[in-house]
């Protein structure tokens, strides 16, 4: 019921269907108090053409007039909108006046009964004060209570969400969640999340995302109970949450509160409106503050939500060019605490991972110390350090190349032709991410990345070179460098490249693999490996966006053979065989293993049975959401292979 249909990292960009239409993700549900509709309904369906609006079943059950009319004509009609409603429980309001006695049992069924989207169970709200056991004893309650719901509403048409609870404690969050994601639920709110927020708790607030989704995996959507603040949207998209509730539009603009992408400002502090959204763009802030109490209220709240819908299609189109790091780094600069959260990301770094692709076509931004700690840079040099063997047995020569111009290697051809032609060596070049292996220069981000001029870790090169198994360092200095240096031939340029990628991009081994034989070389106008031929038989093409390979049928037939299962598979049923092996898509709800170091957009081998092997593949997905989902494409095929040879 959700399918994802493009993506940026976690960050996603997909759509849920319920029983009053599909909803795009990701979005914002406005809160409506059917009280006080100060925005109506039927405007914010109208006008703002919002697709989904949050309201309050414990609200609605209290007044005997509204439950009335709710169970009689429904609350689509109560509320006077034919778009989808998701309702909330009264957690809330147990979190703010204590307990109120509701029964979660009758709330909920009183929210399906009504016609609810989603229901909300009554879950236990944790707060950042809760002891571990209190906790404990809240996610106990909440797990069971989500258990029966779905126990006695499993097969309405209709949602049931169950927020994850667990306070601030990463362990009991990622156990709720793992827990309720067992359940299969199709809705899940992280909750409990409103303190955070109110104190700008930001670094709690990223880190108790992270756990939630670590513990839901691919699960969602995923919806940020309380977080009604534009500023915060791109962090949490970032995460991997697909929707907001907000009632923020309306409590600040009571108050003159105008909201900004970048922050908050007070109507009376305005001189300058500086906004083109419907509700200010004929004004001015004379005019503004001039209104009656009522009249400036709402064209406030309007202003706030038209800010806050325009800040999700600036998300979305961000998922779309991947650059959402970049406008998260760019929105963090507008608070301190924001600095915080970037922070926080970095020691998330590795639940991010998972769902990193290994290349992107668009060039990343360094925009400040926080981009070195995105998972794709952390990525190659956590490889770089611990995993990459270089090439050959001899002497690193390490580069310093001014003004990095790239790919490196294109300006120093001059010097690599006179070191390779009669030296085994290896290769090393100084960067903004630390050493890089030459040979990796057009790999993802080492090509794609633009930093500012100059720029080298010198931390990570020390680091590097003190890692013991790296022994005879040296600096070159200009052609005179290669008097030290020992003569015997080495290998060419093109050839240490293969290894070194395949090693990198499929698995260890792989580049020795895949280039024992006799290599053959068609080449780009720049000289740029196009094709790679291995006694003859075409194993690989570049990439050109991306530095990485990908995987021809003999290619993958090597892989294949050299490395066991589950290494580099996507293993499917038989049914799914029959297709792929014609050449058709692979989807998920066939996918009975996946590797998992499969990343979004890697070269897979489709196998069935016991390891037969039926096609070459790229990944749409990564390993986790492959075996998560039942719908939606999970690997493209290249070529299907019907013969075993
Ligand atoms: N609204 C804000 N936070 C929460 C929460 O944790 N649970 C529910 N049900 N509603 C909320
Ligand atoms: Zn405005």
């Amino acid at each position: 019921m959700f399918e994802i249909k493009h993506r940026d990292g976690m960050a996603r960009m997909g759509e849920f269907s319920t029983p009053h239409g599909t909803v795009q993700t990701p979005n914002i549900m406005p809160v409506v108090n059917p009280n006080l509709k100060l925005i109506s309904p039927r405007e914010l369906r109208e006008r703002f053409k919002s697709q989904v609006i949050i309201t309050n079943s414990y609200v609605i059950y209290q007044s005997e007039y509204l439950r009335e009319r709710a169970l009689d004509k429904g609350l689509h009609s109560l509320l006077d909108y034919d778009g989808v409603v998701m309702t909330d429980s009264g957690t809330f309001q147990a979190h703010v006046y204590g307990e109120l006695g509701i029964d979660p049992v009758e709330i909920l069924d009183f929210q399906v009964d009504m016609g609810s989207d989603i229901s909300t169970i009554l879950d236990m709200f944790t707060e950042p004060t809760d002891s571990p056991s209190v906790i404990s004893k809240k996610v106990d309650i909440t797990v069971d209570r989500a258990t029966q719901a779905l126990k006695r509403h499993g097969d309405i048409p209709g949602h049931i969400a169950l927020p994850v609870q667990g306070g601030i404690l990463p362990k009991m969050r990622e156990d709720c969640a793992r827990r309720l994601s067992h359940l299969k639920g199709s809705f899940y709110p992280i909750g409990g999340v409103v303190p955070l927020l109110e104190n700008y708790r930001y670094f709690n607030l990223v880190n108790v995302i992270a756990a939630s989704k670590r513990g839901l995996g691919p699960a969602g959507p995923v919806h940020l109970f309380g977080a009604g603040h534009p500023m915060l949207y791109p962090l949490a998209v970032l995460l991997g949450c697909d929707l907001f509730d907000s009632s923020s539009y309306a409590k600040y603009a009571g108050r003159g509160d105008m909201m900004y992408p970048d922050g908050t400002r007070n109507v009376k502090d305005i001189e300058h409106l500086s906004c083109l959204c419907p509700a200010c763009s004929d004004l001015t802030v004379e005019e503004l503050r001039a209104m009656d109490g009522d009249e400036r209220k709402k064209r406030i709240a309007e202003h706030n939500l038209w800010v806050s819908y325009n800040e999700i299609e600036r998300i979305k189109q961000a998922i779309r060019e991947e650059s959402l790091w970049e406008l998260v780094e760019m929105r963090a600069r507008a608070h301190p605490y924001l600095l915080d959260a970037l922070r926080a990301l970095a020691k998330n770094r590795s639940t991010m991972e998972a769902y990193e692709p290994r290349g992107r076509s668009r060039a990343i931004f360094y925009t400040g110390k926080s981009t070195l700690d995105r998972p794709c840079i952390g990525r190659l040099k956590e490889w770089i350090c611990n995993s990459y063997v270089p090439p050959v047995k001899g002497p690193t020569v390490i580069f310093n190349v001014k003004g990095g111009r790239k790919p490196y290697h294109r300006y120093l051809t001059r010097e690599l032709d006179a070191l390779l032609r009669e030296h085994t060596v290896n290769l090393l070049v100084k960067t903004p991410m630390g050493p890089v292996p030459l040979e990796m220069d057009e790999v993802y981000p080492v090509a794609q990345s633009i930093f500012p001029e100059d720029m080298v870790d010198e931390d990570a090169l020390n680091e590097y070179v003190d890692r013991g198994d790296v022994t005879d360092v040296l600096y070159w200095e200009g052609m005179e460098t290669l008097d030290i240096l020992e003569k015997s031939p080495g290998i060419s340029f093109h050839e240490m490249k293969v290894r070194s990628v395949c090693e990198y991009q499929f698995c260890k081994g792989a580049g020795a693999v895949l280039t024992e034989g006799e290599l053959k070389f068609a080449k780009n106008r720049k000289g740029s490996i196009k094709n790679v031929f291995l006694d003859d038989f075409h194993v690989l093409s570049m990439r050109h966006y991306d530095g990485l390979f990908s995987l021809k049928e003999e290619g993958a037939r090597i892989l294949h053979r050299n490395f066991r299962a589950p290494t580099l598979r996507v293993q499917v049923t038989e049914d799914s065989a029959l297709f792929n092996r014609d050449g058709k898509n692979v989807f998920n709800g066939f996918v009975t293993h996946a590797w998992e170091h499969i990343r979004p957009g890697d070269e897979v081998l489709i196998v069935e049975g016991d390891d037969t092997l039926v096609a070459v593949a790229r990944a749409f997905n990564g390993h986790l959401e492959m075996l998560y989902y039942d719908i939606g494409l999970a690997a493209r095929t290249r070529t299907g292979i019907t013969d075993q040879s």
